[in-house]
Formats: structure tokens, C-alpha cells, sequence
């Protein structure tokens, strides 16, 4: 078998660049080692910055992410049991849309099969070979149990934080930055009405919490957690006094339902550098990962894929390898400033183990400088509804 570009990964990165390529009549070959199904039933986070849902409605994707999703054009800050709002219209002159990253998933999955794409779900044992050579190979066993290779002109790495991709750079030839948190984020889903318009995000002596939301009927709510914590180990009242206790202050209180989900999520920090070798090039979660606290991560797998698609387009239509050099170079720069605005975000927020009084005292003075100053208030207001893409 042979396509122009293999696609390792149906994730935001792998879909919305096959989708990207099409657009420009590049042919692509998607391999995926979960099943539909899973890949549309996996909750995770759902803040899509406006250049983001931008790009999926010119390019034809994006109909439900206006109609199903919410618009929002502020976040609540909260310390000291006070809220403070951000206002992004004000002043970014940009909103961010709330519709969760399967819902984008299930889109980008329609619309490809629509158009006859080729996605091979189920995939086993897949590997890369040859990536140095002007033709690679994705080499795979596919759901019937057939052995494939699949000729390529190039590899498209977008299989995510636990993928095979970045494991072909040579350790000699690849920098890996990383960092972990000494907590986690305890998530549930709850059957409640919404306590709040917008999101809140909430420093406490107990430790952060976010109210966030799916629907008028499903509330998305996280806290800070120690990160080995077992999720089953606690009881709903449990989780509801931890909750209301680090949101509390004048007379705000979470409106309580049912839970039918939880779990722990780590938070980690991690960059791949380079993003390219040979003929393989990296591309969201599989060159990087960011804690959830900036609701970054899916928004900076669609903006290296703009920057990805640009560069084969250029490759295939002159032959010059001169945008493709120049990907990872370009796309890394957007991708530390996340990572900063993201461990930023995070260390502002949570309490920290080891935080002597003096780190707690500093934390309310930047909460307050941030959330009381234009200058910081607007620097908050941009990153979080995302730089303009680079297209
Ligand atoms: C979510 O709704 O799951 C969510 C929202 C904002 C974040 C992280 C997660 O920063």
C-alpha cells in the first residue's frame, strides 16, 4: 500500500491534518490502534480557543460546534472566596467555545469517511521504519489480522502522549523536557444544573478547584488531588464537602447531583524536541503534553497541524524541503509559550506540598495583580482565547 502521507494517530492532530491535506488534494492513510467507538466515548477537556473553532467552520467542520457548544466570553479567577472575572471580549476581543474534544472527534471522523477516507481503526503492533529514507513505512497489523506496509512520502506522528512515534527518534538525536506535578486533578461528571455562567477557577488553602460545565444538565467539576490518589476510595459526600469547602465565600455554594463519572488525571509538562527527523514529523500530544489548567492541548495539536499542513502542501506542490525544515522550528515557538502560560496557570493556582506561608502570601498578590491590573488581566485574556494561528 502506498499514500502520501501516513497518518499515525485519529486524534485532533492526525484527523484535522488528513482533513487539512485533502482540502488541498494530498492523499493520507490514517492508522489508529483504538477503535472508533472508544475514540468517540473518551471524555476529555472541551475549551476550543476561537481560532480554533475559526478553522473548523471555514473548512466545514464546525456547524455543531456552534450550534451544540457555548460561547464564553469571561472566566471567573476565584481567591479568598471572592470571584474575579476576566473579561476575554473586553479584552482580547476574542471568546473561547465550550464543546467537548469527542465532539470535535466525531465531526473530523464524519466528515473524512464522507469524503472516502481511508482510517484504519483497530490497528496492532504498529511501527516505523525507514524514516530517514525518502520512503518510509508504517508497518501494522490491521483489525482483520492482515500485516500492512504502508509506503509513504512522509510520516505524520500525531499518536498522542503514549505513542510509538517519538520513541523512533534516535535518544541521541532527541531532547526530552519534562516535568511532573506533585498533585492531580480529581475530575467528576455530575447530573446538576450549572452553579455558574462561566468557568471558575479557584485557589483555596485547600487547593484548586475548576467548575466547568458539558451541558445545562452535565457539570464537569476537578480538584486538586494527591496524584496516587485512588478515585473509588471516595465517598460522593466526601467529594462534595472538598469541593464546596475550596469554592466557599460569600454564600456561593455548587449545586449537587448525581456523580456518574471520576477519575484522577495526572498533570505533566513535556516537550519532544526536535519535532522533525527525516521524514517523520511530530505533531500535538506526541511532541508535547501540557497540564489541563490552560485547556491547551487540543488547541495546540490543530495549531501545529496548520503549520504541518502548510509545509507538505509547499512539498508536494514545489519538491523544496524548505517549510518542512522550517516546521518544527516554527511550531515549537507557540508551543512554549502554551507550555509557559500552562505551568503558569498551574502554579498559580494549586497549592504545593512544600509552599511555606511566604509562597501562599505571593500566590494572592499575583492572583490580585493579575485579576486587578489591565496589563496582567489582558496578557491572561489572550493567551487563554489563544494567539492568532499562524496561517
Ligand atoms: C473541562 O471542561 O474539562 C476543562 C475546562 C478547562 C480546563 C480544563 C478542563 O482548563
Amino acid at each position: 500500500m502506498r499514500t502520501q502521507v501516513g497518518i499515525v494517530g485519529a486524534g485532533p492532530a492526525g484527523l484535522m491534518l488528513s482533513h487539512l491535506l485533502a482540502a488541498h488534494g494530498i492523499d493520507s492513510v490514517i492508522v489508529e490502534t483504538r477503535e472508533r467507538s472508544e475514540i468517540e466515548a473518551t471524555i476529555r477537556a472541551g475549551v476550543l480557543e476561537q481560532g480554533t473553532v475559526d478553522l473548523l467552520v471555514e473548512t466545514g467542520v464546525g456547524a455543531r460546534a456552534i450550534t451544540e457548544g457555548a460561547k464564553h466570553d469571561g472566566v471567573q479567577l476565584r481567591f479568598q472566596g471572592e470571584g474575579h472575572r476576566i473579561d476575554f471580549a473586553k479584552l482580547a476581543g476574542r471568546s473561547v467555545w465550550l464543546y467537548p474534544q469527542h465532539e470535535v472527534l466525531k465531526d473530523l471522523i464524519a466528515a473524512r469517511l464522507e469524503q472516502g477516507a481511508d482510517i484504519r481503526f483497530g490497528a496492532r503492533d504498529v511501527s516505523l521504519r525507514d524514516v530517514t529514507s525518502d520512503a518510509p513505512v508504517i508497518a501494522f497489523t490491521d483489525a482483520d489480522g492482515t500485516p500492512v506496509e504502508l509506503r509513504c512520502d512522509v510520516i505524520a506522528g500525531c499518536d498522542g502522549s503514549s505513542g510509538v512515534s517519538k520513541w523512533t527518534i534516535p535518544e541521541s538525536e532527541r531532547t526530552d523536557y519534562f516535568r511532573a506535578y506533585p498533585f492531580g486533578w480529581f475530575g467528576i461528571l455530575v447530573e446538576a444544573p450549572r452553579s455558574s455562567e462561566e468557568l471558575i477557577y479557584t485557589h483555596s488553602e485547600r487547593g484548586f478547584a475548576l467548575i466547568s460545565t458539558r451541558t445545562p444538565q452535565v457539570q464537569r467539576m476537578y480538584f486538586q488531588c494527591d496524584p496516587e490518589e485512588n478515585a473509588d476510595d471516595w465517598s460522593d459526600d466526601r467529594i462534595w464537602d472538598e469541593l464546596q469547602s475550596r469554592v466557599a465565600g460569600g454564600g456561593f455554594r455548587l449545586a449537587e447531583g448525581r456523580i456518574f463519572d471520576r477519575g484522577v488525571i495526572p498533570m505533566r509538562s513535556y516537550v519532544c524536541e526536535p519535532m522533525r527527523y527525516g521524514r517523520l514529523l511530530l505533531a500535538g500530544d506526541a511532541a508535547h503534553t501540557v497540564p489541563p489548567t490552560g485547556a491547551k492541548g487540543l488547541n495546540l495539536a490543530i495549531a501545529d497541524v496548520v503549520v504541518l499542513a502548510r509545509a507538505l502542501d509547499s512539498f508536494f506542490s514545489t519538491g523544496s524541503t524548505e517549510l518542512l525544515d522550517a516546521y518544527g522550528p516554527t511550531a515549537s515557538r507557540r508551543v512554549w509559550w502554551a507550555q509557559h502560560f500552562s505551568w503558569w496557570m498551574t502554579s498559580m493556582l494549586h497549592t504545593h506540598p512544600d509552599s511555606t506561608p511566604f509562597d501562599v502570601r505571593r500566590q494572592l498578590g499575583e492572583l490580585d495583580l493579575v485579576t486587578s491590573s489591565t496589563a496582567g488581566a489582558t496578557h491572561l485574556a489572550q493567551a487563554y482565547t489563544g494567539w492568532p494561528l499562524d496561517r
